[in-house]
């Protein structure tokens, strides 16, 4: 018997519902806007024809307020999987269009049923935030929601990547879920990230505040850090997103998508030796050198704005997948602080989680001098970077541009932290601090007594870098693998990474360790 065309009918009718969200007068004020809807901006993201919705006919069953008069197909969200350049991507866009994206207990079930398949499958997954937060008329069933979402970001974080987009407003609790995820993209257009926003901060602390300045992405992608990406617009974030989904497994079991040349090249790259930089007083240009050092200088520099001196970011090397940190001389002299610590052992933990070789360049006076610094807690701060690079059993090479000292020399992955490979430029000063610095401890009372005390402190200080600003002490000790001409960095670092890709590190087993936070 062919199908009945009241059942064909009436399939088409509830299907025309799931599509319409929020009425034709919504979408084109959103478009008015330079905004797309939730399902546009999905579309734009996968594959033609790929996309395969989850739980299209979820519907509330709040009755409070009103609410049985305001049902939607779909409850203000969009989730399903397709594919992105070739692999499988789970998403959840919010449709603010339908309850200003509001979240209910029916609008978390959806939000949740594509992150369970995400872990069943072990697919990344992109989350697209545009909603007014808890659902109001739901009262604790919304909250509730939100806590469902919460613990499965945690129980999927370390196994497939999170990465969230937040393309609109996203306030209160609600910014906990992005906050949980492994990269959070912006747009400068339209989003709001905040747990009380500028009428709240009024009534409670008296202070007048711009919503710019609380949520706005510049901020949070500079200041409080909480942001990787800022992107101008949805389409700018989607992209973000598909790039940063090339340099990734698709879990942690998976390798990320290398591609590696049939053969590594033993080229020289003389230009390399004219960024190296011997005088101390002079800054070193860390983002040209590992431009250099990435295939076509291909680099997606993760949390750009924020922390700038220490530079962290994903290329490939000769096709391998490489997480990069870099000191930065070019801001505060490169020395490491709160946030660049808080930035760097973050992005080692992402890398090793997800099996990215790890290359660090070193250029480090040490850690940042000051007040604010002790009581903000450097100490706690500074030994995540300690305590990430400890616990990394991906390969690590470390390479020793130029300053090196003291414990931030230890912290940005010295031998002694785990790394497999530790290559000096012949411009690596090891020491345990600056040449002025000691000499003014070692030698004070013989500079106090002496008769030229300039011209004293100009010899021992030439005599303490003589001795010490080279690698050659530490490589005579053992500490350096090999000291390298800069022009040789680019092949020295492909053929080590290939030769570390199998590399196996078990550790004693624990439940988890206990990182200083
Ligand atoms: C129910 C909501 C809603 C909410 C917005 N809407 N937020 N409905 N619950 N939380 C509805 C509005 O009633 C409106 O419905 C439609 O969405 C569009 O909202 P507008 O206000 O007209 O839009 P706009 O002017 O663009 O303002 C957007 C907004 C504002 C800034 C997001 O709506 C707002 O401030 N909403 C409340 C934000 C908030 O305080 N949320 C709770 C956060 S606390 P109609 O029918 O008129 O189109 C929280 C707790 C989570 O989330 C705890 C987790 C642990």
């Amino acid at each position: 018997m062919p199908l009945d065309a009241k059942i064909l009918d009436e399939y088409k009718k509830r299907r025309k519902e799931v599509f319409a969200a929020g009425g034709e007068a919504k979408i084109k004020k959103r478009h008015d806007k330079g905004l797309m809807t939730a399902r546009e901006r999905l579309m734009y993201m996968y594959q033609p024809d790929t996309f395969q919705e989850v739980g299209a006919y979820i519907k509330h069953h709040c009755t409070s307020f009103g609410m049985e008069e305001q049902v939607f197909a779909g409850d203000g969200i969009v989730t399903g999987t397709g594919f992105v350049d070739g692999r499988q991507v789970t998403s959840f866009s919010q449709d603010f269009m339908v309850l200003g994206g509001s979240l209910g207990k029916m609008h978390a079930r959806r939000m949740v049923l594509g992150m369970e398949y995400a872990m069943k499958n072990g697919t990344p997954i992109v989350g697209i935030s545009d909603s007014g937060g808890a659902r109001i008329q739901e009262g604790v069933d919304a909250l509730s929601g939100y806590g469902e979402v919460f613990y499965r970001n945690v129980i999927l974080s370390g196994v497939i990547p999170q990465i969230s987009i937040i393309a609109g407003p996203c306030a209160g609790g609600a910014a906990y879920s992005p906050a949980l995820t492994d990269f959070i993209i912006m747009t400068e257009q339209n989003a709001q990230l905040f747990i009380t926003g500028p009428q709240v901060i009024k009534s409670v602390t008296g202070r007048e505040v711009t919503m710019e300045e609380v949520g706005g992405a510049n901020m949070h992608a500079s200041v409080s850090g909480n942001v990787h990406f800022v992107a101008k617009d949805d389409r700018h974030a989607l992209d973000i997103a598909r790039e940063l989904l090339s340099f990734l497994p698709s879990n942690n079991s998976e390798d990320p998508p290398h591609q590696p040349t049939p053969a590594v090249t033993v080229v020289e790259d003389t230009g390399m030796n004219n960024l190296a930089q011997s005088d101390p007083s002079v800054a070193m240009d860390m983002g040209a050198i590992v431009r250099r050092l990435v295939d076509n200088g291909h680099f997606l520099e993760v949390h750009a704005g924020f922390a700038k001196n220490m530079i962290v970011g994903f290329g490939r090397v000769e096709g391998i997948v490489v997480g990069f940190l870099c000191n930065n001389s070019m801001e505060k002299a490169g020395c490491l602080d709160i946030d660049s610590s808080d930035k760097g052992a973050r992005f080692i933990r992402f890398c090793n989680a997800f099996n990215i070789p790890i290359c660090t360049l070193v250029d480090v006076p040490g850690f940042m001098p000051g007040i604010e610094q002790e009581r903000g807690g450097i100490i706690r701060h500074g030994a995540k970077l300690l305590f990430a690079y400890s616990s990394a059993t991906v390969p690590k090479v470390t390479i020793l541009c130029r300053k090196s000292y003291g414990g931030a020399y230890l912290a940005m992955c010295s031998q002694d932290l785990g790394a497999d490979i530790v290559l000096a430029w012949p411009t690596a000063e090891v020491a345990v601090m600056g040449a002025d610095g000691a000499v003014n401890i070692l030698y004070r009372k013989e500079l106090k007594e002496a008769e030229d005390p300039v011209a004293e402190r100009a010899k021992l200080v030439a005599e303490y870098r003589d001795e010490f600003a080279s690698p050659y002490l530490a490589a005579a000790r053992g500490y350096v693998t090999d000291i390298i001409e800069p022009s040789q960095t680019r092949s020295q670092l492909s053929m080590s990474l290939r030769k570390l890709l199998g590399k196996r590190e078990l550790r004693p087993p624990k439940k988890h360790g206990n990182i200083p936070l």
